[in-house]
């Protein structure tokens, strides 16, 4: 596994078991989304579900037998070894979308060895489309080569992203007056989708603080072999900030 290819067929096959296993929890979550939803826990911003759990379980099942390490936003780290490799899992990115019956959500994947996505899979069983990439082969959407948009000035330009609700009131007041700059700001609230909103071109820039590595290891390979750019800083505990940008904004 050490010396695992990143052109290899093994990465490949990796990459379809990765989109399988998406594909399968999606489709889970989406025959499910019209019944009544439990809730397993809920603090001030934050809502998580019985079936992120079961959408975790059913992901875990299919990727086990690779014997990669897994972390899965649910049930934390599986096994740690020693390889530096691990799928890396969010069973229901926008699971308060999911609650309120918004259509932007979606299952996110991908395996990283130490920093590196190696490969990443977001799927929106919302609408069917699989958003999915491996390192040195590009991003693709249903099959699709995606690529970032060239837009270079904000007065033309998307933003995404999530608000910074853990930020302190001055960096609060300076991200509000940036916002006017941009010609329209889109917070979906779906880190994931946000991601391969920017691989694929849908918008321009991803910016958010505070966000967890599930949240985007998928969404970084989206983004770099779509050929954008990422700066990824943790900023405390698991805690990131990320921007995503088509690498001109
Ligand atoms: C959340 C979404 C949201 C982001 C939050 C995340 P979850 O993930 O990605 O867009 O703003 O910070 O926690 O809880 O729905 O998996
Ligand atoms: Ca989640």
């Amino acid at each position: 596994m050490n010396t695992l290819d990143t052109t290899s067929a093994f990465l490949q096959q990796l990459l379809e078991l990765a989109k399988r296993a998406a594909i399968k929890a999606g489709n889970y979550l989406n025959h499910n989304k019209d019944h009544q939803k439990l809730i397993y826990s809920e603090t001030d911003k934050d809502i998580k579900l019985e079936i992120d759990r079961n959408s975790e379980k059913i992901i875990y099942e299919e990727l086990k037998g690779t014997k990669i390490s897994f972390l899965g936003e649910e049930f934390g780290l599986k096994k740690k070894s020693e390889d530096g490799l691990l799928w890396v899992v969010d069973p229901l990115d926008g699971t308060s979308n999911y609650f309120r019956g918004i259509d932007q959500c979606c299952v996110s994947i991908a395996l990283m060895r130490n920093e590196l996505p190696l490969l990443g899979v977001v799927y929106n069983f919302n609408n069917n489309d699989i958003y999915y990439a491996s390192r040195g082969n590009g991003a693709y959407l249903n099959d699709r080569k995606i690529k970032v948009s060239s837009i270079s000035d904000k007065s033309s330009a998307s933003l995404t992203t999530g608000f910074p609700a853990s930020e302190k009131t001055k960096n609060t007041l300076d991200f509000l007056g940036d916002l006017s700059r941009w010609k329209k700001i889109r917070m979906f609230g779906s880190a994931a989708l946000s991601c391969a909103y920017v691989a694929s071109g849908k918008c321009d820039v991803y910016l958010e603080k505070g966000i967890y590595l599930w949240d985007i290891a998928a969404g970084i390979c989206l983004v770099e072999e779509a050929g954008g750019n990422v700066k990824k800083e943790l900023i405390q505990n698991d805690l990131y900030s990320i921007k995503m940008s088509n690498g001109i904004l």
